[in-house]
């Protein structure tokens, strides 16, 4: 943690003492939504905050507002690649500086504990060294860029079913030694500036409000920054108070404010308490140069105001040409899971393509719901091997219907009917229907977080929508609340929608779908207007949304194959796009299954028989089932693969780029193959009782075997290792582990070395074996090189109400994946 200078901590204090007590407890709650508050009298200004975690949104959910779109943490993290994940950070941290943003939500270092968890796309990994490495790097490389890290969801918040409440029963080993590793080292090597609590309890306390915001936090990793809430996560006045909880987001309303400062008069919560937590806020403010420390409080020398300390010769620039960094995260993230030699393509690439699958042009390039952010432009795959291939039939069948519930109507077919520019009228009307705003907007599904104008009752939505198709339409409505639909001036539809649960979350996020059917000619213009009553308890905190569209195809219709067979079978050859949906992967909810959406394994199947040259692509971030892997030439897995997924696509296919990813994360064969599947809490409570055996631990205690392991990738080239040294280890201690690894191929390529440990007759339950060190090594065809892994201490070390370590043989096990360890040898610690 890099302290801020001893002349700063003494003008913030110079600072608290000129403030009241109803000062310093309002500056405890944001001013709203985004920001905190200022206050002029002692230099402080607002701080602005936003989502995160893979681009930066800014306070506005807006297309108007365009956010770059990196690919997904999973993405990022299976590059295994710490550089990558600074660069990644700091590509952020210009985007916040460009949008005036001080801190960056993310990055989500929860563990993928379950395979059905709905939002792991967010998340990193399975295993918490390796969590652990890119959380600190990411952290890094925002913050050395004057803009804080806020990693999350502190702790054990690794599951979205009953998220808010829901109470994880987990012993105090298994959360040091996993679910509190990442978050240890984004304090002490990433030197974060703030930590997220999360929304869950743990061992039986809301997190706001509990004792693991101070120890381990404070007390041993010395985390001096900000402990700001999950949104609305601070629940209660004193627990929450004279808990490490430091600010309740969003604001201006909490249960803060007035009843904490009659807490604090009354002494149930000490005013001593109040002021560690304004210090550490103005502290946070001082580092991304929100707080004027140039103020007269106290004399400056403003040379020496490096308030965040940093090392040496100061940081590399910011990342600026971020779609680039976004094409190449991708890339790099991406896994080869299975290749017959059908990939890459040789050079020139193939004449003809049949390109299969509605995720082919519509991929999924990030998870759904508070991480979203809206990109100015996406290259989806369709396009993406067009633009590469000029010269070859790029066709495209869209398969079987796979996206679920409303699509928005495409700003290519919408024209506003006030200004005739693209897209809609949105006239925002106040509760004596009087227009209070209106605008033009450029997408059919608008969300506003804290962001709806104040006073604003119902917002209309008009549109003159050029009909695709000559059919009847099922001209749909998202939203919850009262919905009016008029069509060329005729009323349709007139309902009340409830929101599924009485979360915010659900009523912005998976609100609920009205739908009419309408009929529509191809060419012709129909008039659509949407009258929606946002009901009261949502106005007030100015949230909202709303989407226009038309409802997906069913499921149950595939009768797209016969077509996509016939293309695949006249083209030299196939990719089939697959993957998960809004519905499936996003905040707010798990997955109910491991399987692909709808009738995707038939149509696989039916292009793989029809082609065998069929390249399978899943855009998913969490496993799927591959029932057909055996079947296929090549599976690729993309994941959510940011703005540029497309080009990074054509990139890897055509060999221009390595598929560079190795899983973070166990793929399994089947779903009752899985050692840990469970996220459903029971009577309000989800235990952990597997204890530290999760992710690949537990799948080589079950003795069983997945489909793909933990570190499995195939890469272009081929590889050989050998000739692995260890050197003994003194306790507290890293260890050194060397091996050498050869190019054996004809290509130059990316390799990751990974380094496991196990202890056979260990006094203590141990996983089978866990991962210890890894390093990546670029080699050119026909080189070899020594590589030199780094064993931390910490690697031999478990936690019995403190760390300890075993004396005695360790066997290092050293390879290209979990499972493929072919060598090993004995490495000791010696006694003490
Ligand atoms: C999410 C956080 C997010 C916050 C603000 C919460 O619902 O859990 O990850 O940063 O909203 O959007």
């Amino acid at each position: 943690m890099t302290a801020c200078r001893p002349a700063v901590e003494e003008h913030i204090q110079a600072c608290l003492a000129s403030l009241s007590l109803e000062c310093k407890v309002h500056l405890l709650t944001g001013a709203s939504f985004w920001s905190t508050r200022p206050e002029p009298s002692i230099g402080l200004r607002s701080m602005v905050f936003s989502d995160g975690p893979s681009g930066v949104r800014g306070v506005v959910w807006d297309e108007r507002v365009p956010s770059l779109n990196l690919p997904s943490g999973t993405a990022l993290a299976a590059s295994w690649d710490p550089n990558l994940a600074y660069r990644y950070g700091a590509a952020l941290a210009a985007e916040a500086r460009d949008k005036g943003v001080d801190v960056v939500l993310g990055p989500t270092i929860n563990l993928h504990r379950s395979p059905l968890g709905g939002r792991s796309f967010e998340a990193f990994s399975e295993d918490p060294l390796l969590t652990a490495e890119l959380a600190s790097a990411y952290v890094r490389g925002l913050q050395d860029h004057g803009v804080g890290a806020s990693p999350k969801h502190y702790v054990a918040n690794d599951f979205e079913t009953e998220r808010f409440t829901a109470n994880v029963e987990v012993d105090l080993r298994t959360l040091r030694e996993l679910y509190l590793a990442p978050f240890e080292r984004a304090v002490t090597e990433g030197g974060a500036w703030l930590v997220m609590s999360a929304y869950n309890s743990v061992r039986g306390t809301t997190m706001t409000e509990n004792e693991l915001l101070s120890t381990p936090l404070c007390t041993e990793w010395g985390f001096d920054g900000v402990v700001v809430s999950d949104w609305t996560a601070v629940r209660s006045t004193e627990p929450s108070a004279r808990a490490r909880q430091d600010l309740a987001m969003p604001g201006p309303r909490s249960p803060w404010r007035e009843a904490l400062v009659d807490a604090v008069r009354d002494g149930r919560v000490p005013e001593d308490a109040i002021d560690e937590k304004v210090r550490r806020l103005l502290r946070l403010a001082a580092r991304v140069g929100a707080l004027d420390v140039t103020a007269p409080s106290t004399a400056l020398d403003i040379a020496a105001l490096d308030v965040t300390a940093p090392s040496t010769a100061g940081p590399p620039p910011p990342i600026k040409d971020g779609p680039a960094l976004a094409r190449e995260v991708c890339a790099a993230g991406m896994v080869l899971l299975r290749n017959n030699g059908v990939l890459p393509w040789p050079v020139g690439g193939p004449a003809s393509v049949a390109v299969i699958g509605e995720h082919a042009a519509l991929s999924r390039t990030q998870g759904g719901g508070s991480a979203t952010v809206l990109p100015e432009q996406i290259s989806h795959p369709l396009e993406g091997l067009r633009a590469a291939l000029p010269g070859a039939r790029v066709g495209w069948s869209r398969g079987v219907p796979v996206h679920q519930g409303i699509l928005a109507l495409p700003l290519a077919s919408l024209t506003d009917p006030d200004s005739a520019e693209p897209g809609l009228r949105a006239r925002y009307l106040g509760a004596d229907g009087q227009e209070l705003l209106s605008e033009n907007r450029r997408a059919a599904n608008l969300v506003w977080l804290g962001t709806l104008p104040e006073g604003i009752t119902t917002v209309e939505l008009g549109t003159r929508y050029r009909a695709t198709e000559t059919a009847a339409m099922g001209l749909s409505v998202a939203a919850a609340g009262q919905v009016k639909v008029l069509v060329d001036g005729i009323p349709v539809l007139d309902t009340d929608l409830a929101p599924d649960g009485t979360s915010l979350g659900g009523a912005l996020f998976a609100p609920p779908t009205a739908v009419v059917e309408v009929p529509a000619v191809e060419g012709n213009e129909l008039e659509i207007t949407v009258r929606y009553g946002v009901p009261e308890a949502i106005a007030a905190g100015r949230v909202a949304a709303i989407t226009v569209g038309t409802s997906a195809p069913d499921w149950s219709v595939p009768d797209g194959i016969a077509g996509a067979v016939a293309a695949a079978r006249d083209a030299e050859v196939a990719v089939v796009v697959v993957g998960t949906t809004a519905r499936l992967e996003s905040e707010g909810f798990d997955r109910a299954d491991l399987n692909l959406p709808g009738a995707q394994d038939d149509l696989v199947r039916a292009v793989a028989a029809a082609n065998p040259r069929t390249v399978v692509v899943i855009n998913a971030c969490a496993p799927v089932t591959m029932p057909w892997r055996d079947e296929v030439a090549a599976v690729l897995l993309s994941w959510f693969g940011g703005q540029e997924f497309g080009h990074a696509l054509a990139d890897v296919l055509l060999g221009h780029a390595e598929p560079g990813g190795r899983l973070p994360t166990t793929w399994p064969a089947a779903e009752a193959d899985v050692p840990v599947l469970i996220t459903r809490p029971e009577e309000g409570v989800l235990r952990y009782d597997e204890g530290i055996h999760i992710g690949y631990r537990a799948w080589a205690r079950a003795g069983r075997t997945p489909a793909y392991p933990f570190g499995h990738g195939l890469g272009y080239t081929t590889w050989e290792i050998s000739d692995l040294k260890v050197a003994a280890a003194m306790p507290g201690h890293s260890a050194r582990v060397t091996v050498t690894l050869g190019n054996t191929g004809d290509r130059a390529g990316r390799q990751v070395v990974q380094a496991y440990l196990s202890k056979e007759g260990s006094a203590v339950d141990r996983p089978a074996r866990w991962l210890a060190g890894f390093a990546s090594v670029h080699a050119e065809p026909g080189t070899r090189h020594q590589v030199s892994l780094t064993l931390p201490a910490r690697s031999f070390a478990h936690w019995d109400n403190g760390w300890h370590t075993e004396p005695g043989a360790y066997t290092v096990h050293v390879g290209t994946d979990a499972e493929h360890l072919p060598l090993s040898a004995r490495i000791s610690i010696l006694p003490t």
